[in-house]
């Protein structure tokens, strides 16, 4: 039965993928359809289109519903497959992908999962260490001492998880509304230079700056933006700076309608393995190592949500025993 155009009209309008099917058969598909499930469905029967055994169940009893199924256009994508029966005999059938939801949800429970983990961790410590310090009997005096300093040592870390959980979430509670202030960015470098300096020197890193010489005003929030400078000059002397010569180059540069800022090391470098998701929160390359010197593994994730709210744009770029640049670009003002 061929389709007046303004239907096929219709259905290439709808962005997500949409099919009608009479008597089994696929009468047409729209654009999306064809490139999710490929070309070349129409006039043939609907099995050529769906083969995921539940969609097909369905879309061959004709009835009307909707139901979620995984298995259309890759294992991982999973759809929301809705039947709409239109009086003519012919059945609408639309693919609305629910990827990106379940993929947050898996987050979101990821989330949880692994913030437990790393609070159980040094609680679990100063549990049994206060247990014994408890118990009856005295215990000799070095030995109090020990236990009382790793209680202190595993609380300050919990304190820290949870200074910089609050903080993620204050800046992702924030992310709607852009910052107005103006803050000079090369001052703010400077500064944070100078924070970083006892770190740097108990590793005898030198950290070396390179600023333009006009200012270098961005739209930010001043606290933020200090924030991110003490999380990347923090990594960079941490996991890029090696003992003896080892330098650090912080950058600040004019690129147009942004003022780009690159903190640059000549460290181990991070594989391709691991970039991608050095800006999730708790990701660590060598867990053992970081919580070592104290890392948490939110840095980055607190610097990824703050150069979002600033519509600004970030650039990790590492190679394996070459070092890692990351570059932060913020709109100037
Ligand atoms: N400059 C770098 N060179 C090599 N590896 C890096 C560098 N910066 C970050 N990494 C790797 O990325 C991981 C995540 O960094 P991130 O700043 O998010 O967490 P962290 O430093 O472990 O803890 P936190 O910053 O919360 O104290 C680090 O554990 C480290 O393995
Ligand atoms: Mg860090």
């Amino acid at each position: 039965m061929p389709l007046p155009p303004l239907v096929l009209a219709l259905l290439d309008a709808l962005e997500e993928p949409a099919l009608l099917i009479a008597r089994q058969r696929t009468e047409a598909a729209n654009r999306a359809a064809r490139a999710l499930l490929g070309a070349g469905l129409v006039d043939q029967d609907v099995r050529f289109a769906i083969r995921q055994p539940q969609a097909l169940d369905a879309i061959l009893s004709g009835r009307e519903g909707r139901f979620e199924v995984r298995g259309i256009g890759g294992i991982e994508r999973s759809f929301e497959v809705v039947l709409t029966s239109l009086d003519t005999g012919l059945l609408l059938v639309r693919l609305v992908d629910r990827s990106a939801r379940q993929a947050a949800e898996k987050a979101q429970v990821d989330f949880v999962a692994n913030a437990s983990h790393e609070l159980r961790t040094p609680l679990a410590t100063v549990l049994g260490y206060s247990e014994t310090l408890s118990e009856e009997g005295e215990l000799p005096e070095p030995l109090r001492r020990r236990f009382g300093e790793q209680i202190h040592a595993q609380a300050t870390r919990m304190m820290t998880i949870i200074r910089d959980l609050m903080s993620l979430s204050r800046i992702e509670a924030d992310r709607f509304s852009a910052p107005i202030a103006e803050v000079r960015l090369d001052a703010l470098v400077r500064e944070a230079v100078v924070a970083a300096g006892p770190l740097a020197e108990s590793r005898s890193c030198r950290i070396e700056l390179a600023l333009a010489d006009e200012p270098a005003t961005v739209r930010g929030d001043l606290a933020q933006l200090r924030q991110l400078l003490d999380n990347l000059l923090g990594n960079a002397v941490r996991y890029g700076c090696r003992g003896e010569g080892g330098r650090v180059l912080v950058s600040v540069a004019d690129a147009g309608r942004w003022i780009s800022l690159i903190v640059r090391d000549w460290g181990e470098g991070v594989s391709a393995r691991h970039l991608p998701r050095l800006t999730e929160r708790f990701y660590r390359v060598d867990a053992a190592r970081s919580r070592d010197g104290g890392g948490t593994g939110l840095g980055l994730a607190i610097v990824a949500q703050i150069v979002e709210r600033h519509r600004g744009l970030l650039d990790i770029r590492s190679r394996e025993g070459e070092g890692t640049e990351v570059e932060i670009r913020l709109p100037r003002v």
